[in-house]
């Protein structure tokens, strides 16, 4: 048993650890202003709860549009929070000015899902783990930047290399090990293996545990992919329409699931045996006329 699965024998009925969470939501509520005359605010979060512990892996998932990367925009000081509070350890950082926020800063660290845009494709390996460390006012910059070169599995030599010559899965190592440069207690993952291709995805998923395991790290990890949040995550919160619908252990969501939402999103996943494949568009074809829902043709 490792770490991370220790963290979780005095868990509660959803799974989550006893204890001062590392990360609190709670009733998060994040609306833009529209343009035009008299129209009234969007509400993209409407009252989220979401505890997230030390070592822990929070599986985010949910349709384009029902507000998963919002919700790691707000955790980051990055989205208006208009109601409710965000508390990491212990302490309310939802109301903190940007120079309160900077201080935290390192704590909290993301890794986007488009590998190319969010490298500087000129700059070196090394000028890019750099970076942070700098910003940081870390001395021992260069020998960091080997330990992190060691810890995502690149070469030693990748450090005098740009960004631009190595590939979408080398790059996400890359992204990945300047989100590690600070020590961070918590790296929101949003969509961190979507423009991967399989087998890519499935090591830098392996990646992500490893790091988790040596590190004791805790993800919020942003997918709407259900076989990569069933691989990684410990819990798993399900977001529709900007609400939290379904709360539970990795097993329970995608074993049992309970909100009709729920139920749906396993259906439509693809699963490769089409034996399996058949069985499978027969029940949710069942499933949807239980839940009254239009049926598409069964092919
Ligand atoms: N800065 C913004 N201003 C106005 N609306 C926004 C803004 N950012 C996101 N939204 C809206 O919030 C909703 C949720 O977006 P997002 O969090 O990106 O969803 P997801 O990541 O689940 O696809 C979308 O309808 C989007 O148009
Ligand atoms: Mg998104």
């Amino acid at each position: 048993m490792n770490a991370s699965v220790n963290a979780y024998v005095n868990a509660d009925a959803n799974g989550a650890a006893a204890g001062t969470p590392l990360l609190s939501m709670q009733n998060v509520q994040v609306s833009y202003p529209t343009r035009g005359f008299r129209s009234s605010p969007v509400t993209v979060l409407d009252g989220v709860s979401l505890d997230i512990a030390e070592h822990e892996t929070v599986g985010l998932v949910g349709e384009s549009g029902s507000g998963k990367t919002t919700m790691g925009r707000a955790l980051l000081g990055l989205a208006p929070v208009t109601g409710g509070r965000i508390m990491f350890q212990g302490r309310d950082i939802s109301t903190l000015s940007r120079s309160e926020r900077r201080r935290s800063a390192k704590d909290l660290q993301v890794v986007f899902q488009d590998p190319y845009s969010s490298l500087n494709p000129a700059m070196t390996i090394e000028d890019i783990l750099m970076e942070p460390l700098e910003a940081g006012g870390d001395k021992g910059g260069r020998d960091v930047v080997r330990r992190l070169l060691d810890q995502v599995h690149l070469p030693q030599d990748a450090g005098r290399r740009l960004a631009r010559e190595f590939s979408g899965g080398q790059r996400q190592r890359i992204a990945i090990a300047r989100a590690l440069a600070l020590d961070p207690k918590l790296v929101v993952c949003d969509e961190p293996t979507s423009a991967l291709d399989m087998s890519t995805q499935a090591r830098v998923l392996g990646l992500f545990k490893e790091i988790q395991e040596t590190t004791g790290v805790a993800y919020l990890f942003i997918t709407h992919d259900l076989a990569v949040v069933r691989a990684i995550s410990h819990r798993i919160a399900v977001l529709l329409h900007g609400k939290v619908v379904e709360l539970g252990t990795a097993a329970q969501v995608t074993g049992d699931p309970q909100h009709a939402y729920t139920q749906r999103l396993l259906m439509a996943a693809p699963i490769a045996d089409p034996v399996a494949q058949r069985t499978r568009r027969l029940e949710r074809r069942a499933l949807l006329e239980r839940q009254g829902e239009v049926v598409d043709a069964v092919s």
